[in-house]
């Protein structure tokens, strides 16, 4: 099978303008546009890989995408609402759930990886934004900094009104890499919810080991205290033991105030 097989659709997005280069998910691929830059194009799934259709719209990811720009956020390049298919600039790296994997990376390093995206999502919290998949697959580490990526989740908020995680969202992520990873513990998702992704984010990196669910530690037991303990110095232990408390109201409201306690760290 060429690794082009799966991506005919390509070829009728905007006259032939992009053309395959990479495949990075079943769906996405690495793509050249007609003056060689170099793209991410996405194909929305009618269907998940149980047939079910997915609650994905790929008119509300281009609406949203096209009116945001961060220097730690994908580039949005184009967006075709009729072949529901999405374009951001690429951002020459690997992804965190790459990079990490069974290697677990400094405290310098899980700051390098955290402090961009902490910023990427203050943004789009003031923008009343909230992303809903900040996971290790959506974060892209390049040198040392790192970006946030794909927006399919993401959806605007009107103030103090919070909203569910659709499943069907986090089937989508594990079908663009296949990565089991803890949801946080409320059912009515906000952006404290994202401030407890982003610490996930950093034990991620601290600890390579990917399901930081209750098979490895569970983030209120004593095992895992100690465990930080050892990884973080205390500063930001405590930042991230603030960022999974269970209760939301207990967290960081924004990633924007996480992000402040993160860049005050000795
Ligand atoms: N702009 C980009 N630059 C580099 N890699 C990207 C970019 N956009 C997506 N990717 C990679 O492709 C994968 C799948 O794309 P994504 O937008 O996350 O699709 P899905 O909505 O199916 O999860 C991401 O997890 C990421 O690793
Ligand atoms: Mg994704």
């Amino acid at each position: 099978m060429s690794a082009q097989a799966g991506f005919d659709w390509l070829r009728e997005v905007d006259r032939g303008r992009y053309r395959f280069c990479q495949r990075l998910a079943p769906n996405v691929c690495l793509a050249e546009d007609r003056d060689e830059a170099r793209v991410v194009v996405k194909q929305h799934l009618m269907a998940g890989p149980d047939g079910f259709p997915t609650c994905d719209d790929p008119r509300s990811e281009i609406e949203l995408h096209s009116r945001l720009a961060h220097s730690h956020l994908a580039e949005f390049v184009c967006g075709y609402p009729e072949q529901r298919v999405v374009v951001t600039r690429w951002v020459p790296g690997e992804s965190a759930a790459r990079r990490f994997f069974l290697s677990p990376g400094t405290e310098a390093e899980a700051l390098r990886v955290l402090i961009p995206v902490a910023e990427a999502a203050a943004y789009l919290h003031q923008q009343a934004v909230l992303h809903r998949d900040i996971t290790p697959p959506n974060v892209i580490c390049y040198g040392k900094s790192a970006t946030l990526v794909d927006l399919g989740a993401a959806i605007k908020v009107a103030p103090g009104v919070w909203t569910r995680l659709a499943p069907m969202t986090v089937a989508i992520s594990l079908l663009a890499e296949p990565f089991p990873w803890p949801r946080p513990p409320e059912v009515d998702y906000g952006y404290h919810s994202n401030v407890y992704a982003l610490a996930l984010l950093a034990i991620y990196v601290l600890t390579g080991l990917p399901g930081l669910s209750a098979r490895y530690w569970d983030p209120q037991g004593w095992a895992f205290r100690e465990n930080l303990r050892h990884l973080v110095l205390p500063g930001l232990a405590k930042v991230l033991a603030r960022a999974l408390r269970p209760s939301p109201e207990d967290r960081y409201p924004t990633a924007g105030d996480m992000l402040q306690e993160l860049l005050s760290l000795p």
